[in-house]
Formats: C-alpha cells, structure tokens, sequence
C-alpha cells in the first residue's frame, strides 16, 4: 500500500491541475491540528504567488474540486488560504480493510529493491560483551528490521574485532603463563592442537593483559609482536586465535539471542585481511598512497573542511595495518560480494572521524559504486543516574550479561508485585518484560542522544515504555480471548460509531507513515513513538466504548475486528523493535 499523504497528495495534485495550477502545489501532510482535521495542504500560498491570486480563492476552487469526491468528508478552506482535509468514514473503513488485507499491514514498499549492508555489534573478541556494544546491537537490529519491513534486501554484519591488539594481547598473556603450550614453540605443526580455553578464563584473561600492558613495556612490546606475527600467520598463533574464537563466539550467539539480535554475516576483521593486497594496489595504482613519517597514508582534506582532518593511515611505519585499514578492505568485500546500494554503520558516535576519513578514502578509491551510500549511523552514551557513563556499582566496565540479569530480575519483582499480573507464566513473562524494557528505553531516544538508563522507569506501566507496550497487547489479548477470538478477528465494520473509534482508525493508517519517516532518517525512535500512539488510542478506544458488553452484534464485531487489527500492528511496531511480545501479563 502507499502512504496515505502519498494518496492524497496524489488526489489534491489533481485537483489544483483541474483548475489550471501546477500540480506539484498539492502536497499534503498530516494536520498538526487533529480537533480541526485530519489532514492538510498549504499548496495555495505558493499558488498566490505564481498565479497573483489570493491563496483563499485558489484554495476555494481546489476544495470544490475536492468536495466532488467520496474520499472526503470535508474539503474545507480556512483563511488566509488553508485547504483542511478530513476523510469519509467509508473511505477509512476501506483503508482499514485494505491494511488488514495486505501482507505487510499497510506498510509501504521501498519501490526499487535496494541492498543494505548493516554493519552493527561489533564487539571485540576476547574481551566480555559489555554494555558500550548494548547500543549497537539494540539499534542496529532494529535498524536492520526496520529495513526488511519496508521492502529492502538487508544484511546484518557483526563485523567482530577479532584481529587487533586485543588478541595479542591474550597471546602474551597466555604464553606467559603457559610456556610449555606447544603451540608457542615456532615450530608449531600446521593444524596442531591447543588446549582448550573457556569464557570465564578469556575474561579474565583479557583484563589482566590489559593491564600488564600498560605497568610493563616489555610485556607491550611482546602483545604487539604477537599480533603482528598472528596477522602474519604464524601457526601455532592461528591455532590459539581459531581456539579463541571458537570460545568466544559461542558466548556472543548466547548473548544476542538473549537479546533477540541475529547477524547474517559473522563476519570479523580478520576477513578483510584477504582484501588488504588488493586495497594497497588500488591505492598505489591511484596515486593515493603517499609517505608520511614512515607510514603508509591517504590525505583526505577537501576545500570546505572546517576542521583539521587527519590522512588515513593504511600502513604504519612498522608496517602492521590499523583500524582504518581493516574498514577500508572490509568495503572492498562488501562491494564484492554484496553490491550494496548502502552500507550503514551503527557505531558510537565518538568514532566520527574515523568513518569521514574511511568513506572518503573509499570515495577517492573508487571502492563502492559512485551512487552507493556510506552513511555512520553514530549514537550517544547510555549514562547512569549520575549523567555519566553507565558503570557497575564498584566503577567498573558492566557485562552485558549482568546488566540483562539485573533487568530480568527487576522486571520478575515488579510484576510479582503488580495488579496487572495474572496467572501468566512468570519466569518467562519477566524474562520478556526486561528486555522490553531495556531495548525501548533505549530505541525511544534519537540515537544520536545520550540517555539514562533507569530501569524502574522503564519498567513502568505508563508512559513510553515498552513494559506499557506488551501490557496493551496482553490487554487486547485477553478481551479476545473473552470473546473467544484467541486467533483474532476480520475487519468487519460496516461504519464507523464513535469518536474513539474513528481516532485509533486514523493513527492506525498513520503507522504506515511512521515507518516510512524512521526508514529515511534512520531512526527507530519513530516506531516507538508510533506505537506509543497506537497503545494510547487503543486504550481510549477501549475506556470509550464497552466491547465486551454491547449488545449490538455489528457493533460488537466492528470493535472487536478493529481490536484485532490493533494488535497486529502493534505486534508488528514490537517486532520491528527487536520487542518480544507477551501472551498475558
Ligand atoms: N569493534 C569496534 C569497537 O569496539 C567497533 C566496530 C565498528 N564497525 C566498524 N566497521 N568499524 O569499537
């Protein structure tokens, strides 16, 4: 289906050509006074003064037009020249009819099949997921979905860092203590063996390098010579860097599931090392790649910086390759394989400048077709109580495991506690509610703004929290189930009986546009607060008009059709969210 401003636009650009105008003055937009009308078109302004008219007759000529047509209720024209559009209720009922026909429920297509490359999670191998990746994964999954939902070919990359310091590092942190693993002797058999690592000891492991390597020069310059012999291929490193990895991208999947996030491409910086010869010729070839005090780097100043902008560095003096590198072989890759129309990377926003510098490089490279759009989707901190980086009580890093341990608890006793909660089964009930809770909190901010996490908000009834969110679709569940309509019901309304009923008609149709909004501007938080608006209408809906009771069977199976749709829509907003909905509550 199209957009419903699409659709009238559509109708009113007629109209205003009917009477001799240009019929781009047509646009129409949403009202932003619903108690006056539905909708609105100030095209007869810039008519005025194209076609030396007062914008109040121009507008008046096109509402006759308009006022012909059943798809109004009311073409109206208020001065100096407005033109306030409400629709027929019949139209709207066909509309609703036609939403809960459609397969995608009223959501509009992207026209042209596009491919995206999402580029989110990112965590370090090796080191604990913690909650400075939260925000990738929650954002970016609904980035990724919210792609799906309106027509586009997306892939979701984890793009791990897996070949970094980091894993040196652990390296030398290991061989320090294990000098008699074979797998450090140099003459370490190809596909030899490696004794086997677990989580806990990784992550303590990691800490401890870490460390070591900021007290002990030796110990650094051990880490980096580790990495640089690993990102060689020394053999018995490989070996302890596949072990390493089989060990910490099995706790990776255990914690995005948790989470509800998926990637379809586990793909890591160590696969963009492959592209890494291929990136030098390219350069080289282009005449990009100039020295710089020993290193390897591409300028990527342009005339209108405003700012100092640094050159890329593609190879440093000791001849080991960067973070820029990896991103720069990794679009090299993508372009192969994939082809993209776009490639979004949802990063915090401190790595700006890493990103200009990269697309740039790209740009002046070739590497992505020209139209192809390389877009970094930054987002803010998530905060604590203090206004500072979200912390564990001692001031430590927070696993992201703990904090969705603590959400999950937090949400068991708020509702053990609750009015609302009846009979359902708690343990997964909670479980469901907290990640609610945890994901809306975050998706309901811009994400390039900071917020504060504060759980006990979010786990609130009211308000714009996903916990209010699944309570209104349990709420729906159980009037259906009342009815005995578990499986739902079909839009039957014949006409359309009060107020309340008309109001959740109209945000219903207006969903669609949000999804359209949140997708250009690539900005969940439009689904939040679409849904939001969905839940609010449906309880006045609800407060207004005594389903259950009413007598009148066409009424009852109008409001119960119409509550049928709500839910699928709403359903339909959470899933987008990466938001598991619950049965009862
Ligand atoms: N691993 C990086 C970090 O923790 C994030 C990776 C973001 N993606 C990218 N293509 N650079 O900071």
């Amino acid at each position: 289906m199209r957009a419903i401003t699409d659709v009238l636009t559509g109708l009113v650009s007629a109209a205003f050509e009917k009477q001799g105008y240009s019929p781009e003055l047509g646009a129409v937009s949403v009202s932003d006074r619903m108690d006056l009308c539905q909708f609105q078109c100030n095209g007869a302004f810039a008519a005025a003064k194209l076609y030396h008219k007062a914008p109040f007759i121009v507008a008046g000529e096109v509402a006759a037009v308009l006022a012909e047509n059943p798809v109004f209720a009311k073409a109206e024209v208020v001065k100096p020249g407005f033109l306030n559009l409400t629709l027929a209720d019949d139209f709207l009922l066909s509309l609703m009819r036609d939403i809960a026909a459609d397969e995608n429920l009223g959501v509009p297509q992207a026209e042209k099949p596009e491919t995206i490359i999402i580029d989110y999670g990112g965590p370090n191998v090796a080191k604990p997921l913690h909650i400075g990746h939260l925000r990738s994964a929650i954002i970016g999954e609904s980035i990724k979905r919210l792609a799906r939902a309106t027509g586009r070919r997306v892939y979701g990359d984890i793009h791990m860092g897996d070949w970094g310091l980091q894993i040196g590092l652990v390296i030398a942190e290991l061989a320090s203590r294990h000098p008699d693993w074979p797998c450090f002797d140099p003459d370490f058999p190809q596909g030899g063996e490696v004794p086997e690592l677990n989580v806990d000891l990784l992550s303590e492991v990691y800490p401890a390098a870490s460390k070591r390597s900021k007290e002990e020069p030796e110990f650094k310059a051990a880490a980096q010579a580790a990495t640089f012999e690993l990102q060689r291929g020394r053999s018995g490193y490989m070996a302890l860097w596949r072990e390493i990895m089989r060990v910490s991208v099995a706790d990776l999947k255990a914690n995005y599931a948790r989470l509800g996030v998926d990637f379809d491409l586990w793909y890591g910086e160590s696969d963009a090392d492959r592209y890494e010869p291929k990136l030098l010729d390219i350069l080289t070839s282009k005449g990009l790649l100039v020295e710089s005090e020993g290193a390897k780097v591409v300028e990527v100043t342009q005339d209108d910086d405003k700012a100092p902008m640094p050159p890329v560095i593609i190879k440093k003096s000791d001849n080991s390759s960067i973070y820029a590198t990896t991103d720069l072989s990794t679009i090299i890759q993508r372009q192969e394989d994939f082809d993209p129309d776009r490639i979004w990377y949802v990063v915090d926003k401190r790595q700006s400048l890493h990103f200009t510098q990269v697309f740039r490089c790209a740009r002046k490279a070739g590497l992505v077709r020209e139209e192809c759009e390389l877009e970094f989707l930054g987002f803010g901190t998530m905060n604590g109580s203090d206004g500072h980086a979200y912390k564990t009580r001692d001031g430590g890093v927070m696993r992201l495991s703990d904090l969705l341990d603590a959400a999950e608890s937090a949400a068991a006793e708020k509702l053990a506690a609750s009015e609302f909660t009846q009979g359902a089964n708690l343990s997964d009930t909670a479980r469901k509610v907290g990640i609610a809770a945890v994901k809306f909190g975050d998706l309901i901010n811009h994400r390039s703004k900071d917020y504060v996490f504060d759980m006990d908000k979010f786990l609130s009834f009211e308000g714009k929290t996903g916990t209010y969110l699944l309570y209104s679709v349990t709420r729906i569940n159980s009037i259906l189930r009342r009815a005995g309509l578990d499986d739902g019901a079909p839009m039957a309304a014949q006409r359309v009986y009060t107020d309340a009923e008309r109001e959740l008609m109209l945000t219903i149709l207006l969903s669609g546009e949000a999804f359209v909004r949140a997708f250009d501007e690539k900005a969940p938080n439009y689904i939040c607060e679409s849904a939001y608006d969905l839940a609010v209408a449906f309880s006045r809906f609800y407060h207004d008009n005594h389903i259950l009771s009413e007598t009148d069977g066409a009424k009852r199976s109008a409001w119960l059709g119409l509550c049928a749709l709500t839910r699928r829509l709403l359903i339909k907003h959470l899933d987008v969210l990466g938001i598991e909905a619950v049965e009862s509550m």
